[in-house]
């Protein structure tokens, strides 16, 4: 049996996780008091009985609307650190944070507060051992102007962004509406990733626009590829990581994709556990990997593969993978 002991002193990578959806309600109110901003409450319990959600367009709607307490710098920076703590706590000793600069330049606040924020506390988490890195994503609901310009915005900082992914509402966005945005991303030296949640609607021509036609390295969530025995050959062969999260797919789907998970570790696609979303789908990494593991009752081989996988499809070199595995 594995135990949760096994889980917390499992050195793994993170790879899945957006910076935003690190906003616990007790910073949300800190922050809320320091700027000034009206949340409808001033009470904590009254600000977590507003958390309801179950699919993922409710669920964006209470994580965009918490994002208006994000002003300063220093608000940025203190979200990533505040998390990045817990990145350490949790024995991940690598993580690559999404972030949604759009969600903060469409209420005017600067590009450059988000990104200065985040970056700074990235470099204070190398003093306890966290090699933290940034994707970028483009926010599907928004037009293709929209993720032009917000590439275009991140030029300046290219040097602290390891790669573009899209995230939000999936339904009606395909990822071929940002075929050429994606394929800017690549000329100009990212990696690239894309969202495909799990149980939405073209779930499945959606992942096939990722893999074959905009050529993403990574998969975020995907793991409903299980349906189409094709998209798993093509996984495995090309080796592309699949980064699923138990915790969110519960939330949002109230499924959270064990069994599918055991099928791709059967079938060597390169899956990992991920939080998501952590302050608002009940837990960390360690929480996700004990999850999966106690409903699913993973073996401890299949636990280690797990935490391989997410070494081996992160975005370092071969030989960082070497002193990490
Ligand atoms: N899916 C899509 N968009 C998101 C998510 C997610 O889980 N979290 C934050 N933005
Ligand atoms: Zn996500």
């Amino acid at each position: 049996r594995v135990t949760r002991n096994f889980i917390d002193n499992l050195p793994k990578a993170e790879l899945h996780v957006h910076l935003e959806g690190t906003l616990e309600p007790e910073l949300r109110l800190k922050l809320a008091r320091k700027n000034h901003i009206d949340i409808g409450t001033d009470s904590l319990e009254t600000l977590k009985a507003t958390y309801h959600y179950d699919t993922l367009a409710s669920f964006l709607a209470v994580y965009y609307s918490a994002l208006d307490v994000l002003q300063t710098e220093s608000d940025f920076y203190d979200l990533a650190f505040t998390y990045l703590k817990k990145v350490h706590e949790n024995n991940v000793q690598h993580v690559e944070m999404f972030f949604d600069p759009q969600a903060h330049t469409s209420r005017k606040i600067s590009f450059e507060t988000v990104i200065n924020g985040f970056s700074k506390a990235a470099e204070d988490a190398k003093k306890f051992g966290v090699d933290a890195q940034l994707i970028m994503c483009f926010l599907r609901d928004f037009s293709k102007e929209s993720a032009r310009k917000s590439l275009e915005a991140a030029k300046p900082y290219q040097d602290k962004i390891l790669g573009i992914g899209l995230d939000s509402d999936e339904h009606n966005n395909p990822p071929l509406k940002f075929a050429t945005a994606f394929d800017n991303a690549v000329s100009e030296g990212y990696h690239i990733t894309m969202h495909a949640d799990v149980d939405q609607v073209d779930s499945i021509d959606h992942i096939k626009q990722a893999l074959e036609i905009i050529g993403v390295e990574r998969l975020d969530h995907g793991t409903n590829i299980v349906e189409n025995p094709d998209l798993v050959d093509f996984v495995s062969t090309n080796k592309i990581g699949l980064t699923s999260c138990p915790n969110s797919n519960q939330f949002l789907s109230q499924d959270m994709k064990g069994a599918e998970v055991k099928t791709l570790l059967d079938r060597d696609v390169k899956v990992s556990i991920n939080s998501d979303d952590p302050a608002y789908f009940g837990g960390y990494i360690n929480d996700n990997y004990w999850s999966i593991t106690k409903n699913y009752e993973l073996t401890q081989e299949q636990v280690v593969q797990l935490a391989k996988n997410s070494f081996e499809t992160a975005w370092i070199s071969d030989s960082q993978k070497n002193n990490y595995m």
